[in-house]
């Protein structure tokens, strides 16, 4: 039996789905069950029937998914998948500015690790973070640990004050403004789709800005053939998928999330026959960051 066969006997035989980010390998996100950004992902995490979650994603995606599932099994193909900005804030920095304002509410980008959501208010994705920050009674947001989402966001709430973090997506940073306007010269009929996590530079040339969901609909959806993409590489796959006569460009640097790219089939076949990587958080994490997850959910609805 080949692989993916290999697959999807076990995942019926382990009452199992395979949920994938935009980011991860082709091969991979054929073979999911569900495919999307990090809310959407969240939210079938959080109501999926299934016994078992294989997460083919970064780490605060499958702690995400047990902390709103406690009886689930969620299974990660490897373990060392991480995101680094989710570990760019600090505990200590959070309670220090909480004690600085009466008026505040903590912002926490999904990005993060539980330990930061139970310092936090409030999660965010990048497809719900406007509509929550603009939900919320209080004036003063911390927003942690994106530094560019943050600029994004507060950019469209001119009546918030925001207090900034100096977290950023490695990713992302590394593509460069310049690559970008060589783009733009070279396809002058493309629209820029870029996500938030973008530095401004490349926010402030892009004519359209959102989640990885976000951009794959914006692209099918527009009559324009040509787009330059700001974002990791994976999520060509959808995008060419959905729309084989369009034509997507890229940073010649490649912007490539090595975190992500961690996932792989054979390792995805691993934990199914083995039940390795389970995700386990630490219970007083857990019952600290529930509430943070769970106030997304109910005002991005
Ligand atoms: P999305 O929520 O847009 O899928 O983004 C997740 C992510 O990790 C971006 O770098
Ligand atoms: Fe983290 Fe950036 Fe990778 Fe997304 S692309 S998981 S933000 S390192």
């Amino acid at each position: 039996m080949d692989i993916v066969n290999e697959i999807r006997e076990l995942k019926k035989e382990k009452d199992a789905i395979i949920l994938a980010h935009y980011y991860v390998m082709p091969e991979i996100q054929e073979i999911a069950d569900f495919v999307g950004d990090s809310f959407y992902l969240s939210k079938i995490a959080a109501k999926a029937p299934e016994k078992t979650i294989v997460f083919c994603g970064v780490s605060f995606m499958g702690e995400s998914a047990k902390i709103l599932s406690p009886d689930k099994t969620i299974l990660m193909p490897d373990v060392t998948a991480d995101c680094p900005m989710a570990h760019m804030c600090d505990a200590e920095t959070i309670e220090k500015v909480k004690s600085d304002y009466d008026d505040l509410a903590v912002v926490c980008y999904i990005n993060s690790t539980a330990e930061l959501k139970t310092h936090s208010d409030v999660c965010v994705t990048s497809s719900n973070a406007l509509q929550i920050v603009k939900a919320l009674p209080q004036k003063n947001i911390y927003f942690i640990p994106d530094k560019n989402l943050a600029h994004f966001i507060a950019e469209q709430v001119p009546e918030k004050h925001f207090i900034f973090n100096d977290g950023f997506c490695p990713t992302h940073e590394r593509m460069k403004y310049e690559e970008i306007l060589e783009l733009k010269e070279h396809y002058p009929d493309a629209a820029v789709l870029s996500h938030p996590e973008c530095t401004e530079s490349i926010r402030k040339i892009s004519d359209y800005l959102g989640s990885t969901s976000q951009i794959i609909d914006y692209a099918t959806e527009s009559t324009k053939n040509e787009f330059i993409i700001c974002t990791e590489i994976g999520v060509n796959y959808e995008l060419e998928t959905k729309n084989p006569d369009k034509k997507f460009y890229y940073a010649k640097s490649t912007p490539v999330c090595p975190n992500m790219k961690k996932n792989t089939l054979e390792k995805i076949l691993n934990v199914l026959k083995t039940g390795e990587n389970e995700v386990v958080v630490d219970e007083a994490v857990s019952k600290g960051s529930i509430s943070a997850l769970e106030m997304m959910h109910k005002l991005a609805k």
